[in-house]
């Protein structure tokens, strides 16, 4: 059967830009209605102004922030009175060795990347159990099943998080609450730009680029007919069946991808 968008309420981290704004857009248009959420919040208002009236709440969140957290959810269900969907978007990314990444780095990307999706879904999920229906959709990434040098930290809390998908999907099962994992391919957003870069240029992975409101269609689409995993990307889902068949050869492919990049599309 599939999920009815249209009318549930949708909460996003990470709203303010790229991917997690354009999930923002295409779940409104779908007729949810939507929470958005980041620490910029001139960028929440004007993404409210655009999406227009009531239908959206935009509220300031670093995510990071447990007591942050706590509020955002308050004030989202005070106003729409349920989280139906939780869209743990928000990430962040250093390009360095593993040697050269400095230990703040790896807490910032354990913390936003894998901690702070982890606890979303733990305040979220007594309501959808209750309600028997849910749904946590989780923003990996194709470095989530294959990971890359000079992104290995970033790579192992998108590994972490597609892990956490699987098995909270698991023990889940029966209840009515999907979770769905996303492993979108390099997308055209502020990533590269906004990521820290030690000692190292950007992974020129950065050619191939997809648009946001694509990999938005492709969460909306997934959300819709309750997926469990969605890789985006041709090159995406070759280096994942590549590393099935051969883990040297799927290291090899992402060592000369990091080193020389791809075509541009
Ligand atoms: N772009 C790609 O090539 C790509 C590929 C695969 C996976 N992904 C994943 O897709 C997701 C979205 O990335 P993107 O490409 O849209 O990147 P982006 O343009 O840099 O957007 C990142 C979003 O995360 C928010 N954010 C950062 N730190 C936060 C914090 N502490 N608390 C709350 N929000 C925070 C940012 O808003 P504020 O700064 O306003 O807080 C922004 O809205 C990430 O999880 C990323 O790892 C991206």
């Amino acid at each position: 059967m599939k999920y009815n968008v249209t009318d549930a309420v949708v909460f996003i981290t990470g709203a303010s830009r790229g991917i997690g704004r354009a999930c923002a857009v295409a779940f409104a248009r779908a007729g949810a209605r939507v929470v958005v959420t980041a620490r910029s919040f001139d960028e929440l208002q004007s993404l409210a102004k655009q999406l227009g009236g009531s239908c959206v709440l935009p509220i300031q969140l670093d995510v990071t922030d447990a007591a942050q957290r706590e509020l955002a959810l308050r004030q989202a269900r005070q106003r729409f009175g349920r989280v139906d969907v939780l869209v743990n978007n928000a990430g962040w990314a250093t390009f360095a060795t593993v040697e050269k990444t400095p230990p703040e780095h790896i807490e910032r990307m354990l913390s936003l990347n894998l901690a702070a999706p982890i606890a979303m879904a733990q305040a979220v999920l007594p309501e959808m159990i209750a309600r028997g229906s849910g749904q946590i959709i989780n923003i990996s990434s194709v470095v989530g099943a294959q990971a890359i040098p000079r992104m290995t930290v970033y790579s192992a809390t998108k590994a972490a998080l597609t892990s956490f998908s699987t098995g909270l999907r698991m023990e889940l099962r029966g209840t009515g609450v999907d979770v769905i994992n996303i492993a979108p391919s390099s997308t055209r957003t502020d990533f590269f730009e906004v990521a820290a870069s030690v000692d190292v240029e950007a992974t020129r992975i950065a050619k191939t680029q997809y648009s946001p409101q694509r990999v938005a269609r492709a969460v909306v689409g997934a959300s819709r007919r309750r997926k469990r995993e969605v890789t985006l990307s041709l090159e995406g889902n070759a280096i994942s069946l590549m590393r099935r068949c051969s883990h040297r050869l799927a290291d090899m492919t992402m060592y000369w991808i990091a080193r020389f990049g791809m075509p541009s599309k």
